[in-house]
């Protein structure tokens, strides 16, 4: 799909792509996302399995440089690239921006709160993701824009998911507001869709792109249904 996508025709990707984590162990991390992902005291709705979860670390640091590569093709200059990661994967996912041609700027936190992970004893608690950032090339003067902090704190609410790895829609709207009205985003792995659907609310124009029919069809619902 992104190869079908012009040179120099979007103002910002904003994407989640699948992590391929959940594990310290190369059989854990190869168990379908819904083992990985849905946690026992989580189990409230089940949520479906999606696309390309289970690749190693340099297999899904190859896959992302190429898909990146084509984000910087299609991306206007000065256009922003953001990529959430976690943890486990923030090493090469920040090798990836590189690879893919980018320059990386920075990472912005994402604290989903306490409720996000089950406490430990003697263990920091995975309480939060991470976006990794770029502009591609010089970052532009943005005269539209508030000051943006660099951690958000949302946390994840179970009617606010529509996806098993599905982000907070509050957390999406603070982030398409990166650009100014009117823009074009692009999300390359939209899932439910909760980037469109921020960027409609906000009044900017997305282009989603979700592989896993299920959730296609969960997105396309989303945005038709929201305002
Ligand atoms: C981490 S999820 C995105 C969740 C999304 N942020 C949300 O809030 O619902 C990644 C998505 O990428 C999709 N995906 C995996 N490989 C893909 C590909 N090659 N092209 C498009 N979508 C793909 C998966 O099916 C999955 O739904």
């Amino acid at each position: 799909m992104l190869q079908q996508l012009e040179d120099n025709s979007v103002d910002a990707v904003i994407t989640d792509p699948p992590y391929c984590s959940g594990g310290q162990t190369a059989n854990a991390r190869a168990q379908t996302p819904s083992s990985k992902y849905e946690q026992s005291g989580n189990k409230i709705v089940h949520r479906p399995d999606f696309a390309s979860d289970t690749m190693d670390q340099r297999s899904w640091m190859h896959w992302c440089a190429l898909w990146i590569n084509d984000c910087q093709r299609i991306l206007k200059p000065g256009g922003y690239f953001l990529m959430f990661t976690d943890w486990w994967k923030m090493p090469t996912a920040s090798d990836a921006l590189q690879m893919g041609g980018l320059i990386w700027c920075g990472v912005v936190a994402w604290n989903k709160g306490l409720g996000a992970r089950a406490p430990h004893k003697g263990y920091f608690r995975h309480q939060c993701e991470y976006i990794v950032w770029d502009t591609n090339g010089k970052c532009p003067k943005a005269k539209h824009a508030r000051p943006c902090p660099g951690c958000f704190d949302f946390p994840v609410k179970q009617k606010d998911k529509f996806h098993l790895t599905g982000k907070s829609t509050p957390l999406m709207e603070e982030l398409v507001q990166i650009v100014p009205g009117r823009s074009v985003i692009l999300d390359s792995f939209a899932g439910s869709g909760t980037t469109c659907v921020a960027a409609k609310k906000h009044n900017r124009q997305y282009i989603g792109v979700e592989k896993t029919k299920v959730y296609y069809d969960v997105a396309e619902k989303r945005i038709k249904d929201s305002v």
